[in-house]
């Protein structure tokens, strides 16, 4: 077999973990939750919830990939031979594949909404415009089709490149792309004339809306975001070099997707303030995105047409490149899978998992339109995928990945290779072992509203 590809640089191991973290969750979960939470106070309990739990548990994951130099379900066999281990792996890559599924019929969407932005076609709506404009589009299935496949056919490029020419190179492209487009929209709406309140909401922090659910909430929140729980983070980990610091890797992953994160709230809120819309409980995921901020945008800069038609274009670019670098890491879990278990060459196995993908994606998207009654426990179609794969087989193999570099490596693996010093190892160690599992199980059951 060929040798195992890495990373080129530091840099390029850095972006496309940073890649797979900023992804929709940081735009169109983060800013609302916070909005609901108590604005500061929110913050402040995710940052919490990052440098104590979500931090650990990416280190972790970077250990379980390194070590192995192998796919995520190949890993746990490697690492524990002859054991049922290898099940957290292979629960892994189907949660991948399930993610990607839904997760690039939105990226489908964030494209066809830059290509509408480009085309001025927000133009001249007014606020009962949006809400028939997306059903529309979302219901009719040869936009759904073409729009998901087109998503998937861009992340299949790159992936089909390799490690190094494809997701190294693209990540290195597109995450600072995404870094400066947030800058410019970050600017544009504090600026506006009623930002102030916005501003104000965001940073001033009312403790009174913290409780156990809002702490639960945003670990998960958390977890989600840092792409936790599922493989990304082990498989790209696998084409970490010897020289690689996991540390230091972890430590710029988790700060460059809260900045994102928080950013983003700094996107959304003063433009929303700025427009005299009061935000719903409603206002949350796609009809946050595709229904009330083409509006906000609209009204906001009604006086400045042309920098309101930038602001929308550069807003929905933001989108796609946050959902493409996501999910080139979750095509490669399932990529690296086929290649590594299966022998299967590099661009065969990227053009099976596209394939497939693309068949169940488009499936999938019909759930808005022709398949919208179809449903199985009660869900469609795209909420099955979404709730199976983010509510229950997240959690599951978090905590189970959790408990195997806790319990069953640590005593296999030298803890010279951790590098790191004793003090934050032995605080590393009781969080994985004790901390997260408890607190897993806790989201767990608090999402069923069982807790
Ligand atoms: N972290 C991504 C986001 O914030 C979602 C994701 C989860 C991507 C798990 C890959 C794996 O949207």
């Amino acid at each position: 077999m060929s040798e195992r590809e890495t990373f080129g640089s530091k840099m390029g191991a850095i972006l496309a973990a940073a890649g797979s973290a900023v992804g929709l969750g940081n735009v169109w979960r983060f800013p609302i939750e916070t909005g609901q939470n108590g604005g500061a106070a929110y913050i402040i309990i995710y940052i919490g919830c990052i440098i104590l739990m979500g931090f650990p548990v990416m280190i972790s994951e970077f250990i379980v990939g390194k070590f192995s130099h192998s796919n995520t379900a190949g890993a746990f066999q490697k690492l524990a031979p002859g054991t049922q281990w290898k099940w957290v792996g292979r629960i892994g890559v189907f949660t991948g594949f399930l993610i990607i599924c839904y997760y690039a019929i939105v990226a489908g969407w964030t494209m066809e909404y830059t290509f509408l932005s480009i085309a001025n076609q927000f133009d001249g709506k007014s606020v009962n415009d949006y809400a028939p404009m997306f059903n529309e589009l979302s219901a009719n299935p040869w936009k759904s089709v073409l729009w998901t496949t087109l998503a998937f056919l861009v992340t299949f490029y790159v992936i089909a490149r390799g490690v190094q020419k494809g997701i190294e190179k693209y990540s290195k492209i597109l995450m600072p792309t995404l870094f400066i487009i947030t800058v410019i929209l970050v600017v544009c709406s504090v600026n506006l004339p009623g930002a102030g309140a916005g501003i104000d909401f965001l940073v001033r922090p009312d403790f009174s809306k913290i409780n156990g659910k809002v702490v639960l909430s945003a670990l998960g929140q958390a977890f989600y975001s840092l792409s936790l729980g599922m493989g990304c983070l082990i498989t790209y980990a696998s084409y970490f070099n010897d020289s690689t610091n996991i540390r230091k890797t972890a430590l710029n992953v988790c700060f460059i997707d809260t900045f994102i994160a928080v950013m983003a709230g700094f996107i959304i809120f003063p433009a929303v303030f700025d427009a005299g819309y009061s935000l719903q409980p409603e206002d949350i995921g796609p009809s946050l995105i595709f229904i009330t901020l083409p509006n906000v945008f609209q009204q906001s800069f009604a006086s400045a047409p042309f920098l309101g038609y930038l602001f929308a274009v550069l807003f929905y670019l933001l989108l796609f490149v946050a959902a493409v670098t996501s999910m080139l890491s979750l095509h490669e879990v399932v990529t690296a899978y086929l290649h590594d278990e299966f022998n299967i060459n590099r661009k065969k196995a990227a053009t099976l998992v596209t394939v497939v993908c693309i068949i169940l994606g488009a499936v999938c998207s019909l759930s808005f339109g022709v398949l919208k009654d179809f449903h199985i426990f009660g869900l469609t179609l795209f909420d099955l995928f979404d709730t199976t794969s983010s509510n229950i087989l997240l959690p599951i193999s978090g905590l189970l990945t959790s408990i195997f570099v806790g319990w069953y490596l640590d005593k296999r693996i030298e803890h010279e290779s951790w590098n790191m010093k004793p003090l934050s190892k032995r605080i590393i160690r009781f969080t994985i072992r004790y901390l997260v599992p408890l607190f897993i199980i806790a989201i767990f059951l608090n999402q069923f509203d069982l807790l």
